[in-house]
């Protein structure tokens, strides 16, 4: 499946501002919030709609409606920065939640938590800014069975090489959408250049 990657210029400029260590956690959040109403838009491009009849204050017309119920998976904690923006644009989307942490020494994740509604027939969209070793991503997704799902998407907004491949591998059917995609990892498998932590990032931890 294709990985999109963002070269809308107000997503370059957003992704400048995430970056800047000189960000605090107000406009971090803002920002997070902004680019991802860009990467959601860009991603339910690619969903069907169908015609439905609305009624102006003047007359009916034709307009359209989602054919699929979409579900939107925020990964704990980063995220959750995200789920505002998407729910936004999608508001009738369901919402599932799963809770995901590196270990700081091997960077491999473990679930702390989960809740899924059902995804059958519909179009689910991870939300996750930071896809590194893609171990997370990973997880997340097989979490979310994919077999009866319409179609799965990868909403990030930093992405490293090693991420991307991973998620390929594992993952063939899920379509990558992400507003930068950087040169690697260092040795704590942080991205490069990257903006640092999310999570720590977005709440001030
Ligand atoms: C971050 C980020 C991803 C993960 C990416 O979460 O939000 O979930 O790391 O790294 P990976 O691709 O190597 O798995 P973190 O574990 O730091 O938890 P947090 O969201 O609570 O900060
Ligand atoms: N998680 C983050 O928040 N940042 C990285 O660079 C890698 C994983």
């Amino acid at each position: 499946m294709p990985l999109v990657q963002h070269h809308h210029p107000l997503v370059h400029v957003l992704v400048t501002r995430l970056r800047s260590r000189d960000t605090d956690p107000d406009e971090f959040r803002r920002c997070a919030r902004a680019v991802t109403a860009l990467l959601i838009a860009e991603s339910a491009s690619a969903l069907s709609t169908s015609t439905r009849q609305v009624q102006t204050p003047l007359e009916p017309t034709d307009g359209v409606t989602l054919k699929a119920g979409v579900v939107l998976v925020p990964v704990l904690r980063a995220g959750l920065g995200m789920l505002e923006a998407a729910l936004e644009l999608l508001p009738g989307a369901a919402v599932g939640f799963i809770g995901l942490e590196r270990d700081e020494a091997t960077a491999r994740c473990s679930e702390y938590y989960r809740k899924l509604p059902p995804v059958d027939g519909n179009d689910v969209m991870v939300l996750d800014p930071m896809l590194a070793t893609g171990g997370s991503a990973c997880a997340a997704l097989a979490a979310v069975d994919g077999s009866g799902c319409k179609s799965r998407s990868l909403i990030c907004i930093v992405a490293a090489p090693e991420g991307i491949d991973r998620v390929s591998r594992e993952h063939p059917d899920v379509s990558i959408i992400a507003a930068a995609v950087d040169r690697g990892l260092d040795c704590r498998k942080y991205i490069l250049p990257g903006l640092g932590d999310f999570g720590d990032r977005l709440y001030g931890t």
